[in-house]
Formats: structure tokens, sequence, C-alpha cells
């Protein structure tokens, strides 16, 4: 009896969480309802509406929802928001963070032309925050480097240039003064490079790749690093391709993924319509690709391209007037 070209169907967690993340929800949920696909969204409660309301920020049920579905969204957190994305990354084990570092016309960018993905190890590293104590004389942070995570993570990050057609990885470190944690890093890399022949390596030392990321942006196409750079790393990307609004990024686990703008709760404008849903949809944008909806990510990009190419319809972080559901509408009538 059906006619219609059968959809594949997903189960989406949905966690908008507090302030703005709600209003950028809305309009990203508005535009996935447009696509071609059969989403089966199950709204979850997270952050400090919730904790408030439940006494507990990140309700088991929720972290439930989140474990049976095939991915989540999630808009953001306020001041909860460290205990509850910490949490939910510990849980489903996302120990790839990945950020991509794109320019977006009329977006407060310094570079035209730079498209490249950060892959940042998320679980171990110096941000292991049980192994810091205090001493008599101060404190000590221990970093922690395993051949296992390493592996696991510069794998992904090869495996993904493999599959998104990018040339070439870059191992970020900084081995000459870390010899033996970062020196097992840079081995590591290149014994997973043997295995993808055809891909183009080069390493670098952190602080050097901090200059090369404004001076050449335009030559990486994959970074792959550990804990703490990955983290520096990423929020110079995101300055140098202009503004919050656009910024998005995914945490991929063994037992799930989730996807996120990379801004908060922002109570200065929540409640507004002020806020750019553009970081939420592209977030949603990078977990269509994750399901394998290529097509409709492409299709779903194109629009967002159109609409801020055309420059009428923007919200005020970009120099618009437009409110969050106006450039809903138009990137949806764009599709
Ligand atoms: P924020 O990202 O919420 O806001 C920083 C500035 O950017 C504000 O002026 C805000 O109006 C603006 N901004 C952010 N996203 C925007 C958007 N989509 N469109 C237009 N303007 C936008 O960071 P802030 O102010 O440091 O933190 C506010 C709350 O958010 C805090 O409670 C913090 O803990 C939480 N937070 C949550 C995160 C998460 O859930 N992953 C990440 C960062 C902060
Ligand atoms: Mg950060």
């Amino acid at each position: 009896m059906n006619t219609s070209k059968t959809k594949n169907k997903y189960q989406i967690a949905v966690v908008p969480g507090d302030g703005i993340g709600k209003e950028v929800m809305e309009a990203t949920i508005f535009v996935l309802d447009e696509l071609d696909i059969d989403f089966d969204y199950v709204y979850g409660e997270a952050g400090d509406e919730c904790g408030q309301k439940n006494g507990n920020p990140l309700p088991e049920e929720t972290l439930d929802i989140i474990r049976n579905a095939d991915a989540c969204l999630f808009g953001a957190a306020g001041e909860t928001a460290a205990d509850v994305i910490v949490k939910i990354r510990q849980e489903m084990k996302m120990y790839a963070n990945l950020r991509p570092v794109k320019t977006y016309p009329n977006t407060n960018a310094l570079f035209d032309d730079v498209d490249f993905m950060i892959v940042r190890e998320n679980t171990e590293g110096l941000y292991i925050a049980d192994q810091e104590e205090l001493t008599e004389d101060g404190a000590i942070a221990k970093r922690i480097i395993t051949r296992k995570a390493e592996e696991r993570i510069i794998d992904y990050a090869f495996n993904y240039a493999k599959e998104n057609n990018k040339s070439k990885v870059t191992g970020v470190h900084k081995a000459n003064v870390l010899k033996k944690s970062d020196g097992l890093f840079k081995d590591v890399f290149y014994e997973v490079a043997e295995r993808y022949p055809e891909i183009e390596t080069e390493d670098f030392y952190v602080d050097a790749t901090a200059m090369y990321l404004i001076t050449q942006p335009q030559s990486f196409e994959v970074i792959v690093t550990t804990n703490l750079f990955g983290d520096i790393l990423s929020d110079e990307g995101a300055g140098l391709v202009g503004g919050l609004g656009v910024i998005p990024s995914a945490n991929i686990g063994e037992d799930g993924a989730l996807f996120e703008p990379v801004h908060g709760s922002a109570p200065d404008i929540a409640g507004e319509g002020k806020a750019n849903p553009i970081a939420m949809m592209l977030s949603a944008i990078m977990m269509l690709r994750y399901i394998g909806e290529n097509e409709e990510a492409d299709k779903f990009d194109a629009a967002i391209l159109k609409v801020l190419n055309d420059g009428k319809i923007l919200t005020r972080d970009l120099g618009g007037s437009s409110s969050t559901m106006e450039v809903a509408e138009a990137i949806k009538n764009n599709l």
C-alpha cells in the first residue's frame, strides 16, 4: 500500500535545554520536518530549568532517551552546562569531538576560503578531573595518553578524511617537550597513517599550528590532536570563521552521538527571538551525515548557504534584523 519511496526512520533524542537552546532547536526541527526523512523525535529535559524542576539537571530518563536514540540533538544548557554535557559525553563514551572550521558567506569570518575539520580526543589527556590533586606546594594535574584511545581517535580522523574526500591529515602534538606522552601520540599517528596510504600526512607542534591557523588556514584539511590542544585550537578555529551563531560541533562515541552548537544558552538575548539558528542547523547537518543521509544534508546546507549569500534575512549577530523563525522560514523556502 505504500506508494511513496520508503524512507528510513530514525529515532532522534531532542534535548533543547535552556534559553536560546529552545529557540534554535524549534527553528531547526521546523526545517528538518521539511526534509525527505522520517524522524521520530523523543524529547528529553536537561539543564538549569530541569534541575530546578526535578532536582537534577540531567535525569536518568533523559540519558535513557539519548541511549536509545540513533543520535541526539542538544541545544544548550545554562550554568549546569559543564555537568550536563560532560556527563553525557562520559556516559555515552563519546571519545571524538568534531569541530568543523568552515567559512560561510556574510559571517564575521577572517578568511573567505577556509574549510577543515578538527578531530579532538575527548576522554583523556589533561582533562581528567579526578586525576588532579592538591599537594603541599600547590597542585598536580596528570596528563594521560593511552595507545588505545589515541589510536582510536587517529583512526577516526583518517577514516573521516577517507569518507569525506579529504586528501591530508595533520597530527598535532608537542613531542619535542612531552617526549614520552606525545612521542607515543606521534608514533601511533604514523602507524595508523600506514593503513591509509592514499592520504597525505604531516605533523606539527601545537604552538606552530596555532600560528599556521592564522597564516595559512587554507592548507589544513583534517587536524587530529589530544584533548587540551584540540580544545584550544578549535576555539581558535571558531575565531577564524566568525561568530558563535554559525559554529556547530559533534560528539561521537561507541554508544551514541550528540550534535550541538558551540554556543551556550545566551541569557542576554533568550526569549527575544534574536538567536541565530544556523549553528544548531549546521549541527543537525552533521547529524544527517552521521546517519548517512548525505543527500538531505547537502540540500539543507545549500539552503543555508543561499540565505547567507542573499544576505537579506539575517539575525542581528550577522548584521541583520530578522528573527530566529524568519531565518528558519527563509531556509525552509530554499530547500
Ligand atoms: P553564550 O554562547 O551563551 O553567549 C556568548 C555571547 O554570544 C552572548 O552575547 C550571546 O548573546 C551571543 N550568542 C551566542 N549564541 C548566539 C546565537 N545563536 N545567536 C546570536 N548570538 C549568540 O556564552 P556565555 O554567555 O558565556 O554563557 C551563557 C550560559 O551558557 C552560561 O550559563 C554557560 O554556562 C552556558 N554555556 C553552555 C554551553 C553548552 O550548553 N554547551 C556552552 C557555553 C556556555
Ligand atoms: Mg572549549
